[in-house]
C-alpha cells in the first residue's frame, strides 16, 4: 500500500502565526513524501526505514522522542492495530529543514499508508491532528500549520487554534522556489524569535502585528488576483522577517537575484536562516527568474502554481 504527501511553503506569515496572527499556506505537489507498506512475514513485527536517512526503526522499540515512531505508534493505537507485521518504507524528495514542510509530509504519508494498509481511509482533519503530534518534536512550539495544510492539501488561510479557512485566488499565482542548500531546523528559529519575544514584548508584538496586517492584505490581493500587489506584499512582509532576524546574506541575495531577474516580490518561507526563498513571477518571467537564481548558487529550483 503507497500514499504520498506533498511539501509545502508559507506564502505570508510564518513565525507571527505562531503568536496567533494569521499565516497563508499552499502545497506543493512539484515534491512529495512517500510511505509504502509491505506484509513482512509473520512475528517479523512492524520496522520503518527511513530510505533518506538510513533510520531502521523498530516500532516496538526506542523513544517515542522520534517523531515518525511517534506518529506511526498513535496512527495503529487508533486503528486499535497492536504490531502489526509490517514493513514501512519512506522515502521523500523534499529537502529537510528547509522550509518546506518535510517532516509533516513524511508523518502524513506514513499515517495515510498505515490507514489504508488497515482498509481504511483517514479524514483530514484526523490526519492532521496526528501529524501535529510529530510536528511538536521537529518544532517545539508549532502553530500547526504545516501539518494542517500538507493532510488538506489546499491553500488555507490559517490562525491557530482555528478552523482554517480555504484561500481561493483570483488568478493563479506562479511561484519560484528556490533551495539555498543551507539546513536551517525551524525549532531554532522559532526558539531564537521566542527569547527575543520574552527579551522585548512590545517591539516583538508590533512586529508581528505588522506581520498580521500585511498577511490580511495579501489575502485580499490574492483573491482579486493583484499579482504586483501581492508582490509588493512579499516584499513587506521580507522585511519584517529581516526584523525578526531570520533571514540571512544569502537569504537576501537570492531575494535580490530574484527581483532583479523580473520578480514581482519576494521573501524566504518557513522557518529561515537557511531553506528556501520563494518569489512570485508572471509567466513570462519564469523562465529568466529561474535561470537567474540558479546562477546565484540556488541548490534546487521549482516552480509551482497556487490555483
Ligand atoms: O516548517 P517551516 O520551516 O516551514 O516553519 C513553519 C513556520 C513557522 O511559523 C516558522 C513555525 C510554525 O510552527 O508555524
Amino acid at each position: 500500500m503507497t500514499a504520498t504527501a506533498p511539501g509545502k511553503i508559507i506564502l505570508v506569515g510564518e513565525h507571527a502565526v505562531v503568536y496567533g496572527r494569521p499565516a497563508i499556506a499552499a502545497p506543493v505537489w512539484q515534491c512529495v513524501a512517500t510511505a509504502t507498506i509491505r506484509a513482512a512475514a509473520p512475528g517479523a513485527g512492524c520496522t520503518l526505514h527511513a530510505q533518506d536517512t538510513g533510520q531502521q526503526l523498530r516500532l516496538d522499540e526506542g523513544s517515542v522522542e522520534e517523531p515518525l515512531l511517534l506518529v506511526a505508534r498513535l496512527a495503529l493505537a487508533q486503528l486499535g492495530l497492536d504490531r502489526p507485521d509490517w514493513q514501512i518504507d519512506l522515502h521523500s524528495d523534499i529537502p529537510m529543514a528547509s522550509g518546506l514542510g518535510s517532516g509533516a509530509a513524511l508523518s502524513t504519508a506514513l499515517v495515510r499508508a498505515i490507514f489504508r494498509q488497515a482498509g481504511s481511509e483517514v479524514d483530514p482533519a484526523t490526519l492532521s491532528a496526528l501529524v501535529y503530534e510529530s510536528e511538536r518534536f521537529y518544532h517545539g512550539t508549532p502553530s500547526g500549520i504545516d501539518n494542517t495544510v500538507v493532510a488538506y492539501g489546499q491553500p488555507i488561510w490559517f490562525v491557530k487554534d482555528a478552523a482554517f479557512q480555504p484561500v481561493h485566488p483570483g488568478c493563479a499565482l506562479t511561484l519560484v522556489i528556490a533551495d539555498s542548500g543551507v539546513r536551517s531546523p525551524t525549532k531554532e528559529t522559532v526558539g531564537d524569535v521566542r527569547t527575543a519575544w520574552l527579551r522585548d514584548p512590545a517591539r516583538y508584538e508590533a512586529i508581528f502585528d505588522a506581520i498580521g496586517e500585511t498577511v490580511v492584505q495579501a489575502r485580499l490581493a490574492m483573491e482579486r488576483g493583484d499579482l504586483p500587489g501581492l508582490g509588493v506584499l512579499l516584499d513587506a512582509n521580507q522585511g519584517w522577517l529581516e526584523e525578526l532576524a531570520v533571514s540571512s546574506v544569502l537569504l537576501r541575495r537570492l531575494i535580490d537575484v530574484a527581483r532583479a531577474a523580473g520578480a514581482l516580490g519576494a521573501k524566504l518561507s518557513g522557518g529561515g536562516r537557511g531553506g528556501n526563498v520563494i518569489a512570485l513571477v508572471e509567466p513570462a518571467a519564469v523562465d529568466p527568474v529561474c535561470a537567474a537564481l540558479r546562477a546565484a548558487g540556488a541548490a534546487r529550483v521549482l516552480v509551482t502554481q497556487i490555483e
